[in-house]
């Protein structure tokens, strides 16, 4: 009988791990660089937090069930909810604005399509306790700093941005309050009827939306407004927004969002929290590493090892273990094959672990206390003191 991973499930080999972890790094580098604090939460929570403070497309999309102790818990399908609990617990302690983010595993129990799966990994970057249009301007440039930072630039991807409260107050006043959720639902979709997109897309007034223009303004001092283009289609799929939202997609719109975030300044009350300003973002790891893969923009492999130390002989195993440990000590990363290795197969080997140098211990130099040292890129040769490597 053979195995394999779930519908929707990754098994990450080395390849597909290194290109993870050269998004993952750029994640860490742009938050860290704009003052973010990295924090996590359970991947298991209560059902009923899920379900209160998740938007309703995602509750339908739980993987639920009743534990042994029999409580309802489901998988976190987004870490919103979580963040929002743990900020309602010590709103009072935190000094504010708080700025946090993490890059948790998420699991929703999806349709299989390009781009959807049912896990995926969600770098969330939010700011609590800040109404003004900077927090919002800054959130975005984040998201930005670190698609820069993969190669993508505003040639590559752009930001639709909207104002999901004005939009909002629109169908109110159109279709009334009963109608707010399922049209605002069926924008997020596209599935408006063409009389309904006319009426209330197309005669779209940006000048409705004076936050977008004071975003338009921090958005320049920080070099992102040509990233910018608005677009009265964004309201977010999810309920909990409140005012300005905005979606990253790739200028060519071959692919779903890359990132998708906004104002929710609702829900650490709902929460049992005091009233707080809040918004982020969520930025997946899937649709991004396809963009990256069809834009030729993931670089190779970091290379595995610095150094391989090759044992001449099986009485050498035990001294090109004691130069590893020596070359490790001193920061480099080394490795010896288990088994004496003839030195065109060590050769092979360290070429395709991306070693710079070949360090070959034989029984002639090892009795002096040296070893034979090959460069790899210059192919220069040279005999070495152990005790200077
Ligand atoms: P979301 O739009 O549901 O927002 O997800 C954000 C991003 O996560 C999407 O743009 C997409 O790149 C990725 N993503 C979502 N679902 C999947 C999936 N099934 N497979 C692969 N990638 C996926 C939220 O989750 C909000 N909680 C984000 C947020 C944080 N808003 C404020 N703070």
């Amino acid at each position: 009988m053979s195995f394999q991973a779930l519908p929707g499930f990754r098994d990450f080999y080395p390849e597909e791990m290194a290109i993870r972890r050269h998004i993952e790094g750029a994640w860490h580098a742009a938050a860290k660089a704009a003052g973010f604090e990295e924090v996590d939460g359970p991947p298991l929570e209560s059902l009923d937090l899920l379900r209160a403070k998740s938007g309703d497309a995602i509750v339908e999309e739980l993987y639920a069930f009743t534990d042994k102790g029999d409580r309802e818990v489901a998988l976190r399908a987004e870490l919103t909810p979580t963040v929002g609990r743990m900020i309602a617990a010590r709103a009072q302690a935190l000094r504010k604005p708080v700025k946090w983010y993490a890059t948790p595993q998420l699991f929703r129990y999806q349709r299989q399509q390009r781009g959807r799966l049912r896990e995926h990994i969600q770098w969330n970057v939010d700011i609590f306790g800040a109404t003004e249009v900077g927090a919002d301007a800054e959130v975005l440039s984040v998201a930005l700093d670190a698609l820069r930072r993969l190669g993508l630039t505003e040639n590559d991807v752009k930001v639709r941005v909207s104002h999901r409260g004005v939009m909002a107050e629109r169908v109110r006043t159109r279709l009334g309050e009963d109608a707010i959720e399922s049209t605002l639902r069926a924008i997020d979709k596209g599935e408006l009827s063409p009389a309904q997109a006319a009426e209330l897309l197309v005669a779209f007034d940006v000048d409705a939306i004076p936050e977008l223009d004071a975003l338009h303004a921090a958005c320049e001092d920080l070099g992102i407004d040509k990233y910018l283009e608005f677009d009265p289609r964004i309201v977010r799929g999810l309920a909990y927004y409140t005012g300005l939202v905005w979606e990253i997609f790739d200028r060519k719109e071959k692919l779903r969002a890359v990132a998708g975030g906004g104002r929710y300044d609702t829900l650490i009350e709902r929460l049992s929290g005091p009233s707080m300003p809040a918004l982020g973002f969520g930025m997946g790891d899937v649709v991004l590493g396809e963009l990256l893969k069809a834009l030729g923009k993931l670089p190779p492999g970091p290379p595995r090892i610095d150094v391989l130390v090759v044992p001449i002989g099986d009485e050498m195993l035990a001294p090109a273990r004691q130069v590893v440990r020596r070359l490790r000590l001193a920061g480099e990363r080394a490795e010896a094959p288990y088994a004496p290795m003839k030195v065109g197969k060590a050769f092979q080997a360290a070429e395709s672990f991306g070693a710079r140098r070949v360090v070959l211990v034989g029984p002639d130099e090892w009795r002096e206390g040296k070893v034979k040292v090959k460069d790899l890129a210059s192919r220069e040769e040279s005999v070495r003191e152990v005790e200077k490597l």
